[in-house]
Protein backbone atom coordinates (compact mmCIF):
# COMPACT_ATOMS: atom_id res chain seq x y z
CA UNK A 1 0.00 0.00 0.00
CA UNK A 2 3.09 2.42 1.28
CA UNK A 3 4.37 1.62 -2.51
CA UNK A 4 1.31 2.56 -4.58
CA UNK A 5 0.64 5.74 -2.35
CA UNK A 6 4.61 6.42 -2.97
CA UNK A 7 4.09 5.96 -6.35
CA UNK A 8 0.90 7.92 -7.06
CA UNK A 9 2.85 10.96 -5.07
CA UNK A 10 5.74 10.47 -7.76
CA UNK A 11 3.59 10.33 -10.49
CA UNK A 12 2.07 13.75 -9.53
CA UNK A 13 5.24 15.30 -9.09
CA UNK A 14 6.47 14.33 -12.47
CA UNK A 15 3.58 15.71 -14.10
CA UNK A 16 3.13 19.08 -12.59
CA UNK A 17 6.77 20.47 -12.14
CA UNK A 18 7.53 23.40 -14.25
CA UNK A 19 10.11 23.17 -17.02
CA UNK A 20 13.69 22.96 -15.22
CA UNK A 21 15.15 24.59 -18.97
CA UNK A 22 14.32 28.13 -17.98
CA UNK A 23 14.76 30.44 -15.41
CA UNK A 24 11.79 30.47 -12.68
CA UNK A 25 10.41 34.03 -12.80
CA UNK A 26 10.52 34.76 -8.66
CA UNK A 27 7.56 36.65 -6.94
CA UNK A 28 8.48 38.73 -4.73
CA UNK A 29 4.83 39.67 -3.04
CA UNK A 30 1.93 37.62 -2.52
CA UNK A 31 -1.68 37.50 -1.11
CA UNK A 32 -2.74 34.01 -0.12
CA UNK A 33 -5.64 32.44 1.94
CA UNK A 34 -4.29 29.18 2.87
CA UNK A 35 -0.51 28.49 3.37
CA UNK A 36 2.65 30.12 1.96
CA UNK A 37 6.64 29.61 1.84
CA UNK A 38 8.76 32.00 1.64
CA UNK A 39 12.49 31.14 0.28
CA UNK A 40 15.34 31.98 -1.41
CA UNK A 41 14.58 30.61 -4.79
CA UNK A 42 11.27 30.17 -6.69
CA UNK A 43 11.94 26.34 -7.66
CA UNK A 44 12.25 25.61 -3.84
CA UNK A 45 9.28 27.63 -2.86
CA UNK A 46 7.39 25.96 -5.53
CA UNK A 47 8.41 22.67 -3.66
CA UNK A 48 7.24 23.22 -0.38
CA UNK A 49 3.63 24.76 -1.53
CA UNK A 50 3.42 21.46 -3.31
CA UNK A 51 3.98 19.05 -0.37
CA UNK A 52 1.64 21.29 1.57
CA UNK A 53 -0.91 20.89 -1.30
CA UNK A 54 -0.61 16.98 -1.12
CA UNK A 55 -1.51 16.60 2.78
CA UNK A 56 1.76 17.72 3.93
CA UNK A 57 2.10 20.31 7.08
CA UNK A 58 4.60 23.19 7.80
CA UNK A 59 7.08 20.90 8.63
CA UNK A 60 7.39 18.42 5.82
CA UNK A 61 7.20 21.51 3.64
CA UNK A 62 10.26 23.09 5.75
CA UNK A 63 11.74 19.89 5.08
CA UNK A 64 11.66 19.89 1.10
CA UNK A 65 12.41 22.94 0.76
CA UNK A 66 15.58 22.86 2.62
CA UNK A 67 16.67 19.72 0.57
CA UNK A 68 15.19 21.31 -2.96
CA UNK A 69 17.57 24.31 -1.97
CA UNK A 70 20.09 22.48 -1.19
CA UNK A 71 20.21 22.03 -5.21
CA UNK A 72 19.14 24.99 -6.45
CA UNK A 73 20.89 27.36 -4.12
CA UNK A 74 24.15 25.86 -3.76
CA UNK A 75 26.34 28.89 -2.38
CA UNK A 76 23.74 28.71 1.14
CA UNK A 77 21.78 25.64 0.94
CA UNK A 78 22.94 22.57 2.02
CA UNK A 79 23.12 19.40 3.42
CA UNK A 80 27.01 20.05 4.07
CA UNK A 81 26.13 23.01 6.87
CA UNK A 82 23.53 23.13 10.10
CA UNK A 83 20.91 25.56 11.54
CA UNK A 84 17.91 26.71 13.05
CA UNK A 85 14.42 26.22 13.70
CA UNK A 86 11.61 27.35 15.38
CA UNK A 87 8.23 25.72 15.25
CA UNK A 88 4.61 26.94 16.49
CA UNK A 89 2.45 24.50 16.71
CA UNK A 90 -1.20 24.90 15.56
CA UNK A 91 -2.14 24.19 19.46
CA UNK A 92 0.26 27.23 19.99
CA UNK A 93 3.52 25.23 21.34
CA UNK A 94 6.79 26.47 20.54
CA UNK A 95 9.84 24.61 19.70
CA UNK A 96 13.41 25.20 18.83
CA UNK A 97 15.50 23.20 17.09
CA UNK A 98 19.40 23.66 17.03
CA UNK A 99 21.29 21.41 14.14
CA UNK A 100 23.96 23.70 14.64
CA UNK A 101 27.57 22.35 13.29
CA UNK A 102 29.83 21.55 16.06
CA UNK A 103 33.62 21.11 16.15
CA UNK A 104 35.46 18.05 15.61
CA UNK A 105 36.47 16.06 18.90
CA UNK A 106 40.13 16.89 18.02
CA UNK A 107 39.67 20.94 17.90
CA UNK A 108 41.30 23.36 20.43
CA UNK A 109 41.19 26.34 21.84
CA UNK A 110 44.03 27.28 19.73
CA UNK A 111 43.40 25.62 16.84
CA UNK A 112 43.71 28.66 14.52
CA UNK A 113 46.79 29.94 16.31
CA UNK A 114 50.31 30.62 15.23
CA UNK A 115 53.36 29.82 17.96
CA UNK A 116 53.28 33.41 18.99
CA UNK A 117 49.65 32.96 19.57
CA UNK A 118 48.30 35.26 16.60
CA UNK A 119 45.68 33.99 14.63
CA UNK A 120 46.45 32.38 11.23
CA UNK A 121 44.52 34.65 8.63
CA UNK A 122 42.13 32.12 6.39
CA UNK A 123 42.50 28.84 8.24
CA UNK A 124 39.26 29.68 10.01
CA UNK A 125 37.50 30.69 6.72
CA UNK A 126 38.54 28.18 3.92
CA UNK A 127 39.24 24.38 3.41
CA UNK A 128 39.54 21.52 5.58
CA UNK A 129 40.45 23.21 9.26
CA UNK A 130 37.52 25.49 8.67
CA UNK A 131 34.59 22.78 8.30
CA UNK A 132 32.24 21.94 11.40
CA UNK A 133 30.26 18.62 11.91
CA UNK A 134 27.34 19.27 9.45
CA UNK A 135 23.80 19.13 11.55
CA UNK A 136 21.36 19.80 8.55
CA UNK A 137 20.56 16.43 8.03
CA UNK A 138 20.12 15.28 11.30
CA UNK A 139 17.73 18.76 12.37
CA UNK A 140 15.62 18.06 9.08
CA UNK A 141 14.57 14.54 9.71
CA UNK A 142 14.40 15.25 13.88
CA UNK A 143 12.01 17.84 12.74
CA UNK A 144 10.51 15.40 10.45
CA UNK A 145 10.29 12.56 13.12
CA UNK A 146 8.56 14.71 15.39
CA UNK A 147 6.28 17.16 13.71
CA UNK A 148 5.54 15.98 10.12
CA UNK A 149 2.53 14.41 9.00
CA UNK A 150 3.75 12.68 5.55
CA UNK A 151 4.60 9.40 7.22
CA UNK A 152 7.44 8.89 4.49
CA UNK A 153 10.81 10.14 4.85
CA UNK A 154 11.58 9.23 1.30
CA UNK A 155 8.64 11.33 -0.28
CA UNK A 156 10.59 14.51 1.02
CA UNK A 157 13.50 14.18 -0.30
CA UNK A 158 12.11 13.37 -4.33
CA UNK A 159 12.04 16.94 -5.47
CA UNK A 160 15.57 17.81 -4.43
CA UNK A 161 16.52 14.67 -6.01
CA UNK A 162 14.41 15.13 -9.10
CA UNK A 163 16.15 19.05 -9.58
CA UNK A 164 19.45 17.78 -8.83
CA UNK A 165 19.32 14.78 -11.74
CA UNK A 166 17.53 16.70 -14.72
CA UNK A 167 19.64 19.76 -13.77
CA UNK A 168 17.66 22.84 -13.74
CA UNK A 169 18.59 26.82 -15.31
CA UNK A 170 20.26 28.58 -13.30
CA UNK A 171 19.63 32.42 -12.50
CA UNK A 172 22.45 35.75 -13.19
CA UNK A 173 22.96 35.77 -9.44
CA UNK A 174 24.29 31.79 -9.30
CA UNK A 175 26.13 32.39 -12.37
CA UNK A 176 27.83 35.53 -11.05
CA UNK A 177 28.61 33.75 -7.85
CA UNK A 178 29.48 30.19 -9.56
CA UNK A 179 32.02 32.71 -11.66
CA UNK A 180 33.53 34.86 -8.88
CA UNK A 181 34.44 31.50 -6.52
CA UNK A 182 36.30 29.42 -9.59
CA UNK A 183 39.71 29.60 -8.38
CA UNK A 184 38.36 28.36 -4.92
CA UNK A 185 36.56 25.89 -5.97
CA UNK A 186 39.89 24.47 -8.29
CA UNK A 187 41.97 25.08 -5.08
CA UNK A 188 40.07 22.30 -3.38
CA UNK A 189 38.01 20.76 -5.75
CA UNK A 190 40.44 20.23 -9.06
CA UNK A 191 39.03 18.20 -11.43
CA UNK A 192 35.18 18.93 -10.63
CA UNK A 193 33.19 18.63 -13.47
CA UNK A 194 29.77 19.65 -11.75
CA UNK A 195 30.63 23.36 -10.45
CA UNK A 196 33.65 24.51 -12.80
CA UNK A 197 33.17 25.94 -15.73
CA UNK A 198 34.98 28.40 -18.04
CA UNK A 199 32.19 30.49 -17.69
CA UNK A 200 29.00 30.56 -16.28
CA UNK A 201 25.61 32.59 -17.51
CA UNK A 202 22.07 33.18 -16.89
CA UNK A 203 20.04 30.12 -18.24
CA UNK A 204 23.12 27.28 -18.25
CA UNK A 205 21.62 24.07 -16.94
CA UNK A 206 23.41 23.02 -13.90
CA UNK A 207 22.86 19.32 -13.27
CA UNK A 208 24.30 17.28 -10.18
CA UNK A 209 24.02 13.96 -10.41
CA UNK A 210 26.41 12.69 -7.76
CA UNK A 211 24.54 14.99 -5.34
CA UNK A 212 21.20 13.24 -6.65
CA UNK A 213 22.73 9.99 -5.74
CA UNK A 214 23.95 11.07 -2.00
CA UNK A 215 20.12 12.47 -2.07
CA UNK A 216 18.82 9.22 -2.87
CA UNK A 217 21.14 7.42 -0.11
CA UNK A 218 19.74 9.72 2.59
CA UNK A 219 16.04 9.25 1.24
CA UNK A 220 16.42 5.74 2.15
CA UNK A 221 18.53 5.25 5.02
CA UNK A 222 17.92 8.90 6.61
CA UNK A 223 20.46 10.45 8.64
CA UNK A 224 22.43 7.02 8.94
CA UNK A 225 23.09 6.98 5.39
CA UNK A 226 24.78 10.74 5.69
CA UNK A 227 26.42 9.79 9.11
CA UNK A 228 27.61 6.51 8.52
CA UNK A 229 28.34 4.90 5.67
CA UNK A 230 30.11 5.82 2.06
CA UNK A 231 29.31 9.11 2.80
CA UNK A 232 30.90 9.83 6.19
CA UNK A 233 33.46 7.52 4.58
CA UNK A 234 33.82 10.38 1.76
CA UNK A 235 33.19 13.55 4.19
CA UNK A 236 35.85 12.15 6.49
CA UNK A 237 38.56 11.56 3.54
CA UNK A 238 38.40 15.38 2.09
CA UNK A 239 37.77 17.05 5.52
CA UNK A 240 41.79 15.12 5.97
CA UNK A 241 42.80 15.89 2.50
CA UNK A 242 41.99 19.88 2.39
CA UNK A 243 43.62 19.99 5.75
CA UNK A 244 41.08 19.22 8.75
CA UNK A 245 40.41 16.99 11.54
CA UNK A 246 37.11 15.16 11.26
CA UNK A 247 36.68 11.70 12.03
CA UNK A 248 34.38 9.22 11.61
CA UNK A 249 33.17 9.47 15.44
CA UNK A 250 32.30 12.76 15.36
CA UNK A 251 29.95 12.29 12.45
CA UNK A 252 28.86 9.78 14.23
CA UNK A 253 28.39 11.66 17.62
CA UNK A 254 26.52 14.27 15.93
CA UNK A 255 22.95 15.35 17.09
CA UNK A 256 20.80 17.70 16.68
CA UNK A 257 18.88 19.16 19.91
CA UNK A 258 15.60 20.37 21.12
CA UNK A 259 15.92 23.10 22.73
CA UNK A 260 13.70 25.70 25.27
CA UNK A 261 12.73 28.79 22.52
CA UNK A 262 13.53 32.39 23.61
CA UNK A 263 10.28 33.94 24.46
CA UNK A 264 9.50 37.80 25.26
CA UNK A 265 7.09 40.12 24.88
CA UNK A 266 6.91 43.32 23.17
CA UNK A 267 3.81 45.53 23.60
CA UNK A 268 1.04 43.28 22.84
CA UNK A 269 3.43 40.74 21.05
CA UNK A 270 4.77 37.52 21.88
CA UNK A 271 8.55 36.91 20.04
CA UNK A 272 9.48 33.27 19.78
CA UNK A 273 13.26 33.21 18.86
CA UNK A 274 16.10 30.90 19.03
CA UNK A 275 18.32 30.31 22.37
CA UNK A 276 22.03 29.95 22.60
CA UNK A 277 24.47 28.32 20.46
CA UNK A 278 22.62 31.75 18.71
CA UNK A 279 22.53 34.69 20.11
CA UNK A 280 19.94 35.43 17.79
CA UNK A 281 16.62 35.04 20.06
CA UNK A 282 18.41 36.75 23.23
CA UNK A 283 19.80 39.96 21.40
CA UNK A 284 16.91 40.22 19.56
CA UNK A 285 15.40 40.11 23.14
CA UNK A 286 17.28 42.85 25.01
CA UNK A 287 16.37 44.85 21.60
CA UNK A 288 13.18 44.63 21.78
CA UNK A 289 12.90 45.38 25.75
CA UNK A 290 14.93 48.15 25.35
CA UNK A 291 13.00 49.94 22.58
CA UNK A 292 9.79 49.25 24.47
CA UNK A 293 10.60 52.18 27.35
CA UNK A 294 10.24 55.03 24.42
CA UNK A 295 7.75 56.10 21.95
CA UNK A 296 9.40 55.65 18.91
CA UNK A 297 5.81 55.19 17.26
CA UNK A 298 5.88 58.98 17.68
CA UNK A 299 9.11 59.84 16.80
CA UNK A 300 8.59 57.76 13.53
CA UNK A 301 10.14 55.53 10.89
CA UNK A 302 14.17 56.59 11.12
CA UNK A 303 13.86 59.99 12.27
CA UNK A 304 16.62 61.13 14.40
CA UNK A 305 15.44 60.03 17.68
CA UNK A 306 14.14 56.34 16.16
CA UNK A 307 17.89 55.91 14.81
CA UNK A 308 19.82 57.17 17.38
CA UNK A 309 18.26 55.58 19.82
CA UNK A 310 18.17 51.67 18.33
CA UNK A 311 21.96 52.46 17.53
CA UNK A 312 22.54 53.01 20.63
CA UNK A 313 20.64 49.88 21.89
CA UNK A 314 22.87 47.48 19.20
CA UNK A 315 25.87 49.14 20.23
CA UNK A 316 24.93 47.85 23.86
CA UNK A 317 23.52 44.36 23.13
CA UNK A 318 26.38 43.38 20.97
CA UNK A 319 28.80 44.16 23.25
CA UNK A 320 26.97 41.74 25.74
CA UNK A 321 27.34 38.92 22.78
CA UNK A 322 30.99 39.38 22.59
CA UNK A 323 31.48 39.12 26.22
CA UNK A 324 28.46 36.53 27.18
CA UNK A 325 26.88 34.21 24.39
CA UNK A 326 28.36 30.99 23.40
CA UNK A 327 27.06 27.28 23.35
CA UNK A 328 25.12 27.00 26.84
CA UNK A 329 25.95 23.29 27.11
CA UNK A 330 29.25 24.71 27.48
CA UNK A 331 29.41 28.14 28.87
CA UNK A 332 26.54 29.53 31.56
CA UNK A 333 24.88 32.00 29.48
CA UNK A 334 23.31 34.53 31.71
CA UNK A 335 19.90 34.27 29.90
CA UNK A 336 17.74 35.67 32.24
CA UNK A 337 20.25 38.53 33.82
CA UNK A 338 20.67 39.67 29.74
CA UNK A 339 16.75 39.97 29.64
CA UNK A 340 16.15 41.27 32.48
CA UNK A 341 14.42 44.48 32.14
CA UNK A 342 15.58 46.66 34.98
CA UNK A 343 19.84 45.19 33.60
CA UNK A 344 18.88 46.63 30.39
CA UNK A 345 17.81 49.91 31.75
CA UNK A 346 20.85 49.82 33.79
CA UNK A 347 23.02 49.38 30.31
CA UNK A 348 21.06 52.12 28.99
CA UNK A 349 21.93 54.65 31.60
CA UNK A 350 24.52 56.59 30.23
CA UNK A 351 22.49 56.99 26.86
CA UNK A 352 21.49 60.32 26.03
CA UNK A 353 20.13 62.14 23.31
CA UNK A 354 22.27 64.34 21.93
CA UNK A 355 25.58 62.58 21.35
CA UNK A 356 26.80 58.55 20.69
CA UNK A 357 28.38 57.04 23.09
CA UNK A 358 31.87 55.47 21.97
CA UNK A 359 31.60 51.86 21.34
CA UNK A 360 35.02 52.14 23.23
CA UNK A 361 33.49 53.77 26.18
CA UNK A 362 31.34 50.51 26.40
CA UNK A 363 34.16 48.13 25.79
CA UNK A 364 37.66 49.09 24.92
CA UNK A 365 39.38 48.18 21.81
CA UNK A 366 39.03 48.47 18.18
CA UNK A 367 39.83 47.27 14.72
CA UNK A 368 38.36 47.20 10.67
CA UNK A 369 35.36 45.50 9.77
CA UNK A 370 36.55 42.63 7.09
CA UNK A 371 35.02 41.94 3.57
CA UNK A 372 32.90 39.21 3.25
CA UNK A 373 29.60 37.74 1.81
CA UNK A 374 26.84 37.49 3.97
CA UNK A 375 25.72 34.49 2.76
CA UNK A 376 23.29 32.04 4.48
CA UNK A 377 19.18 31.54 4.05
CA UNK A 378 16.12 31.88 5.60
CA UNK A 379 12.90 29.72 4.96
CA UNK A 380 9.45 31.25 6.14
CA UNK A 381 6.25 28.95 6.35
CA UNK A 382 2.76 28.74 7.49
CA UNK A 383 0.23 25.74 6.64
CA UNK A 384 -3.32 25.89 6.30
CA UNK A 385 -3.58 24.82 9.90
CA UNK A 386 -1.63 27.54 11.14
CA UNK A 387 1.50 25.54 12.01
CA UNK A 388 4.04 28.15 11.20
CA UNK A 389 8.00 27.76 10.90
CA UNK A 390 11.34 30.02 10.25
CA UNK A 391 14.16 28.14 9.80
CA UNK A 392 17.28 29.57 8.96
CA UNK A 393 20.51 27.01 7.52
CA UNK A 394 23.72 28.05 6.63
CA UNK A 395 27.29 27.01 5.43
CA UNK A 396 28.73 30.30 6.72
CA UNK A 397 30.08 31.79 3.37
CA UNK A 398 29.48 31.11 -0.62
CA UNK A 399 29.69 27.81 -0.87
CA UNK A 400 31.10 27.41 2.66
CA UNK A 401 35.02 26.35 2.72
CA UNK A 402 34.54 25.74 -0.58
CA UNK A 403 35.27 22.27 -0.09
CA UNK A 404 33.07 20.00 -2.15
CA UNK A 405 32.77 16.06 -0.81
CA UNK A 406 34.30 14.14 -3.78
CA UNK A 407 31.88 11.80 -5.76
CA UNK A 408 29.25 12.93 -3.49
CA UNK A 409 28.74 16.53 -4.58
CA UNK A 410 28.23 18.90 -2.22
CA UNK A 411 29.42 21.82 -0.24
CA UNK A 412 30.96 21.92 3.34
CA UNK A 413 30.52 24.97 5.92
CA UNK A 414 33.32 26.80 6.51
CA UNK A 415 31.27 27.59 10.22
CA UNK A 416 34.25 26.95 12.45
CA UNK A 417 35.22 30.60 11.43
CA UNK A 418 31.87 31.96 13.97
CA UNK A 419 34.02 30.74 16.82
CA UNK A 420 35.79 33.27 18.28
CA UNK A 421 39.78 31.93 17.63
CA UNK A 422 41.26 33.94 19.95
CA UNK A 423 39.60 36.99 22.44
CA UNK A 424 39.06 39.81 20.91
CA UNK A 425 40.43 39.20 17.21
CA UNK A 426 37.20 39.23 14.93
CA UNK A 427 35.91 36.71 12.53
CA UNK A 428 34.89 37.90 8.93
CA UNK A 429 31.53 39.64 10.11
CA UNK A 430 33.71 41.84 12.37
CA UNK A 431 32.60 40.02 15.14
CA UNK A 432 34.77 39.69 18.52
CA UNK A 433 34.00 36.90 21.19
CA UNK A 434 35.67 35.65 24.25
CA UNK A 435 35.52 32.69 26.59
CA UNK A 436 32.12 32.17 25.93
CA UNK A 437 32.24 31.21 22.42
CA UNK A 438 36.26 30.09 22.11
CA UNK A 439 37.08 26.61 20.74
CA UNK A 440 36.30 23.54 22.28
CA UNK A 441 35.83 19.98 20.96
CA UNK A 442 32.13 19.27 20.56
CA UNK A 443 31.21 22.59 20.90
CA UNK A 444 28.74 24.49 19.08
CA UNK A 445 29.61 27.73 17.61
CA UNK A 446 28.12 30.99 18.09
CA UNK A 447 25.99 32.17 15.34
CA UNK A 448 23.60 35.17 14.78
CA UNK A 449 20.92 33.27 13.15
CA UNK A 450 17.38 34.81 13.89
CA UNK A 451 14.75 32.12 12.84
CA UNK A 452 11.53 34.35 14.58
CA UNK A 453 7.89 33.81 15.19
CA UNK A 454 5.72 36.66 16.32
CA UNK A 455 2.32 35.99 18.17
CA UNK A 456 -0.40 38.19 19.03
CA UNK A 457 -3.60 37.10 20.95
CA UNK A 458 -2.35 33.69 21.00
CA UNK A 459 -2.36 33.03 16.98
CA UNK A 460 0.65 33.59 14.51
CA UNK A 461 1.22 37.43 13.81
CA UNK A 462 4.49 37.20 11.82
CA UNK A 463 7.02 34.58 10.52
CA UNK A 464 10.73 35.63 9.53
CA UNK A 465 14.29 35.55 9.56
CA UNK A 466 17.12 36.70 7.40
CA UNK A 467 20.90 35.35 6.04
CA UNK A 468 22.99 38.13 6.78
CA UNK A 469 25.48 37.10 9.27
CA UNK A 470 26.32 39.38 12.18
CA UNK A 471 23.48 41.86 10.20
CA UNK A 472 21.02 39.36 10.84
CA UNK A 473 20.07 40.23 14.06
CA UNK A 474 19.15 43.85 13.78
CA UNK A 475 17.49 43.18 10.05
CA UNK A 476 14.80 41.25 12.18
CA UNK A 477 14.62 43.44 14.79
CA UNK A 478 14.07 46.53 12.38
CA UNK A 479 11.19 44.24 10.34
CA UNK A 480 9.22 43.53 13.43
CA UNK A 481 9.38 47.65 14.26
CA UNK A 482 8.27 48.43 11.02
CA UNK A 483 5.18 46.08 11.01
CA UNK A 484 3.76 46.58 14.80
CA UNK A 485 5.19 50.33 15.69
CA UNK A 486 5.09 51.89 12.07
CA UNK A 487 2.16 49.73 10.57
CA UNK A 488 3.42 49.03 7.39
CA UNK A 489 2.28 46.32 5.60
CA UNK A 490 4.33 42.99 4.89
CA UNK A 491 5.94 43.80 1.57
CA UNK A 492 7.09 47.33 2.85
CA UNK A 493 8.53 46.69 6.76
CA UNK A 494 10.78 43.93 4.66
CA UNK A 495 12.00 46.76 1.66
CA UNK A 496 11.90 49.50 3.96
CA UNK A 497 15.64 50.43 4.01
CA UNK A 498 18.17 49.30 6.77
CA UNK A 499 20.87 50.23 8.73
CA UNK A 500 22.88 47.88 11.33
CA UNK A 501 25.40 48.87 14.40
CA UNK A 502 27.43 45.48 16.18
CA UNK A 503 29.34 47.98 18.66
CA UNK A 504 32.71 46.96 16.78
CA UNK A 505 33.70 48.28 14.75
CA UNK A 506 32.00 51.80 15.62
CA UNK A 507 30.15 52.75 12.95
CA UNK A 508 26.42 52.38 11.38
CA UNK A 509 26.37 50.55 8.90
CA UNK A 510 23.60 51.85 6.51
CA UNK A 511 21.67 51.00 2.77
CA UNK A 512 21.76 54.20 0.55
CA UNK A 513 18.97 56.78 0.84
CA UNK A 514 18.09 54.87 4.40
CA UNK A 515 18.31 58.45 6.31
CA UNK A 516 17.28 61.60 5.31
CA UNK A 517 20.07 64.37 4.56
CA UNK A 518 18.83 65.86 7.95
CA UNK A 519 18.92 63.17 9.98
CA UNK A 520 22.04 62.32 8.44
CA UNK A 521 23.76 65.55 9.37
CA UNK A 522 22.32 65.58 12.36
CA UNK A 523 23.62 61.39 13.51
CA UNK A 524 26.90 62.86 12.50
CA UNK A 525 26.62 65.98 14.38
CA UNK A 526 26.08 63.55 17.66
CA UNK A 527 29.15 61.72 16.22
CA UNK A 528 27.98 58.65 14.56
CA UNK A 529 30.26 57.20 11.69
CA UNK A 530 28.74 55.62 9.04
CA UNK A 531 29.76 53.27 6.14
CA UNK A 532 27.19 52.56 3.31
CA UNK A 533 26.85 49.07 1.92
CA UNK A 534 24.88 47.87 -0.60
CA UNK A 535 21.98 45.10 0.99
CA UNK A 536 21.73 44.38 4.49
CA UNK A 537 19.75 40.99 4.84
CA UNK A 538 17.21 39.53 2.89
CA UNK A 539 14.35 39.47 4.78
CA UNK A 540 11.81 36.12 4.27
CA UNK A 541 8.71 36.82 6.14
CA UNK A 542 4.48 36.26 6.47
CA UNK A 543 2.25 38.49 7.72
CA UNK A 544 -1.06 37.41 9.08
CA UNK A 545 -3.69 40.09 8.76
CA UNK A 546 -7.61 39.69 8.16
CA UNK A 547 -7.48 35.94 7.92
CA UNK A 548 -4.78 36.16 4.99
CA UNK A 549 -1.35 35.43 4.88
CA UNK A 550 0.64 38.62 3.06
CA UNK A 551 3.89 37.28 2.52
CA UNK A 552 7.32 38.88 1.00
CA UNK A 553 11.04 38.08 -0.34
CA UNK A 554 12.94 40.76 -0.41
CA UNK A 555 13.47 42.70 -3.24
CA UNK A 556 17.91 42.95 -2.58
CA UNK A 557 18.11 39.40 -3.55
CA UNK A 558 16.91 38.54 -6.92
CA UNK A 559 16.01 34.59 -6.39
CA UNK A 560 13.76 35.55 -3.38
CA UNK A 561 10.40 34.04 -3.86
CA UNK A 562 6.79 33.70 -2.25
CA UNK A 563 4.57 30.95 -3.38
CA UNK A 564 1.23 30.23 -1.93
CA UNK A 565 -2.11 28.98 -2.16
N1 LIG B 1 27.34 31.80 9.93
C1 LIG B 1 26.55 32.91 10.30
C2 LIG B 1 25.85 32.71 11.58
O1 LIG B 1 25.64 31.60 11.99
O2 LIG B 1 25.48 33.66 12.21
Amino acid sequence: MRRIVLYIFLLSFLFSCQSTKKVLPSQKHLIADKAMVVSAHPRASDVGVKIMKRGGNAVDAMVATNFALAVVYPRAGNIGGGGFMVIRLPDGKAKALDFREMAPGKARKDLYLDEEGNVIPGLSTAGGLSIGVPGTVAGLHAAWKKYGRIKNWNILLQPAIKLAKKGFAISKSEARRLNKYQKDFIKYNPGNKVFIKDRWKEGDILKQPELAKTLEIIANRGPEGFYEGEVARAIVKKVKETGGIMELSDLLNYKSKFRLPIIVYYKDYKIISMPPPSSGGIALGQLLHITENYPIEEWGFHSYKTTHLMVEAEKRVYADRAKYLGDSDFYPVPVDKLLDRDYLKDKMADFNFESATPSDYIIPGGFELQKESFETTHISIIDKNGMAVSCTTTLNSNYGSKVIVDGYGFFLNNEMDDFSAKPGVPNQFGLIGSEANSIAPYKRMLSSMTPTIVEKNNAPFMVLGTPGGSTIITSVYQVILNAIDFDMNMYDAVQAKRFHHQFLPDVIMYEKDAFTPEVFNKLQQAGHQFKQVRALGYVKAILVRDDKLEGSGDERNPDDDVSGY
